[in-house]
């Protein structure tokens, strides 16, 4: 069993996850839609593009500083919204959020968390961001909002890509559903993993707070609850009024088209999440990472750029700011670590990923993660210089142009 003093990267804590959690909860987090080609190609999209370091700079201190969503963060990541915490291990979202907390990052709380909106604002004073799916009911909505307001959230993030739940075979197969029913062989995963089963009692009531006060105690009530109240024609015009309700730093979440991105402008949002919700929902789309440039080139300045969706280490998060974004989103990663260790897996692992982040900015000749841009970019595919249409064929050889 691997212990949380080896654990040095993102892989070291997927790999202890998979030792630890019922097979079918690894699955749910691990799991993409229909060939998962989007949710690998998430994080192998990073290797097109190849670092040009500068040297010689003279770096004496490095800065990763960075504010988006009206949150000072002292290195450029949000934690992404995951629902049903508590089911990876007791210490839940309060655990994920005072990691975040500590590492001068913001957390987002997700309408599926284990957790309430209160709870987490009594825990951590640092940045913090809502994530609302949409409901038919305005009433509920709003109310949510209000609780956010009165808790003192920083942001709201509207998720908007799961009005249709996407196609993820791997829990048809591993049997979980929400609310989970067991087949026999999923049964035996779960007894086998005492130390998951003996956390999970120790863990209390499960219940998804956000949703509403009232209804608390059976998972299944609450999630048939939130099946039919949720709203599956989301609009423009219901955008408008969520972000005009909040009247704050606004996001809209799981967008991949320069139009779409447009259109949240105009319905009031201050920033956009690139996000193809970790390659869960439309298999066959881009990475996150691919679409940054078209849409920062679209917008200009105009509206602030998040991307969510394959990180795994801090050349990554460089990498897409370089591309143009302000700010990262990750989920897997914290989950890997709260599920084999907990809050403290959580504060080691963001750890790795700020020092590798802030390695990787100095490696590359740069005081300020600010300073990082395209420049410092190549494309891995790029004809090199012999072969490309600036450079006339070098004499005395023969070299097919492809
Ligand atoms: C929820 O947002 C999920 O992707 O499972």
């Amino acid at each position: 069993m691997k212990r949380l003093r080896n654990c040095l990267n993102t892989e070291d804590f997927r790999l202890a996850a998979g030792r630890r959690l019922p097979s079918p909860l690894y699955h749910y987090i691990e799991g993409g839609s229909d060939d998962e080609v989007t949710s690998g190609q998430n994080t192998s999209a990073y290797e097109k593009y190849k670092f040009i370091p500068r040297q010689a700079n003279g770096v004496e201190s490095i800065s990763l500083k960075s504010k988006v969503l009206g949150m000072d963060l002292d290195w450029p990541l949000i934690l992404s919204p995951t629902g049903m915490s508590k089911l990876f291990h007791p210490d839940g979202e309060i655990g994920v959020a005072i990691a975040a907390k500590k590492s001068g990052i913001a957390y987002s709380l997700s309408t599926m968390a284990t957790t309430s909106i209160e709870s987490i604002a009594a825990a951590i004073s640092g940045p913090k961001v809502f994530q609302l799916y949409l409901f038919k009911d305005d009433e509920l909505n709003f109310e949510i909002l209000d609780r956010c307001k009165a808790a003192g959230f920083d942001a709201v993030c509207l998720t908007v890509d799961t009005a249709i739940a996407g196609n993820r075979e791997r829990d048809v197969r591993t049997g979980l559903t929400i609310p989970p029913k067991l087949s026999l062989r999923s049964f035996l995963e779960f007894a086998f993993k005492p130390q998951w089963c003996l956390n999970y009692l120790r863990g209390g009531k499960f219940s998804l707070p956000n949703i509403s006060q009232d209804k608390t105690g059976d998972l299944s009530v609450l999630a048939n609850y939130f099946a039919e109240n949720m709203e599956s024609q989301i609009t423009w015009s219901k955008v408008d009024r969520i972000a005009t309700y909040w009247g704050g730093p606004f996001a809209v979440k799981g967008l991949q088209s320069i139009e779409d991105v447009k259109a949240s402008k105009a319905s009031g949002a201050s920033a956009v999440i690139i996000s193809n919700h970790g390659g869960r929902q439309l298999d066959s789309v881009p990475s996150s990472f691919e679409l940054i440039a078209d849409i920062a080139d679209a917008t200009g300045d105009t509206i602030e750029i998040i991307q969510d969706g394959g990180i795994r280490r801090g050349s990554h998060i460089v990498k897409s700011f370089a591309m143009g974004a302000k700010a990262c989103m990750t989920g897997r990663p914290y989950l890997y670590a709260l599920s084999a260790f907990g809050g403290d897996g959580v504060e080691s692992i963001l750890e790795s990923l700020r020092m590798e982040t802030e390695k990787v900015v100095g490696l590359l000749g740069c005081s300020n993660i600010n300073e990082v841009n395209r420049e410092h970019l190549r494309y891995a595919n790029k004809l090199p210089y012999y072969l490309s249409e600036a450079s006339p064929a070098p004499l005395n050889t023969k070299i097919r142009r492809t």
